[in-house]
């Protein structure tokens, strides 16, 4: 049994250590925000936090998440508010088919929380792995911008 504090709840499953985090939060425990895309961390449609820095859950085993906090797209609204990223994507309407999003969402939240007013280099490095084959990529960096303005003024 391995403990995995996710999304401010803590879990315990029954799974082998070397098992996947992305197959543990979809399958053992039941969240679907969290995609697989192509199972060797190159498109970044798994993306998740581990104590805020993003990873890729496809190839992190879940022992790695011991006593850290695991956090998803499911646990990024606070008391019922969407996070300020989530709601310039929705003004911005980012996504395309939608797939690759939550990943997206959770590389940019992930930025802003180190960066406070990244450059579009700084997006483009740190949105780099994440790929989307609709190709949102000028919305996605609006949607960052307008995240981040607002998150300077503590919109
Ligand atoms: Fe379709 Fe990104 S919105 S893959």
């Amino acid at each position: 049994m391995i403990d995995v504090s996710l999304n401010v709840k803590r879990h315990r499953v029954d799974v082998e250590p070397d098992t996947t985090l992305l197959w543990v939060i979809r399958e053992s425990i039941g969240l679907p925000g969290t995609k697989y895309g192509c199972g060797m961390a190159l498109c970044g449609a798994c993306t998740v936090h581990l104590d805020g820095a993003a990873v890729r859950s496809c190839v992190t085993p879940v022992s790695a998440a011991r006593g850290k906090r695991v956090t998803t797209i499911e646990g990024l609204a606070q008391g019922g508010k969407l996070h300020p990223v989530q709601d310039a994507w929705i003004e911005q309407d980012v996504p395309q088919c939608g797939y690759c999003q939550s990943g997206q969402v959770m590389s940019a939240v992930a930025l802003l929380s180190r960066q406070k007013d990244p450059t579009d280099a700084d997006i483009d490095a740190a949105m780099s792995g994440n790929i989307c084959r609709c190709g949102t990529y000028q919305r996605i960096r609006a949607a960052i911008k307008l995240a981040a303005d607002r998150m300077r003024k503590g919109a």
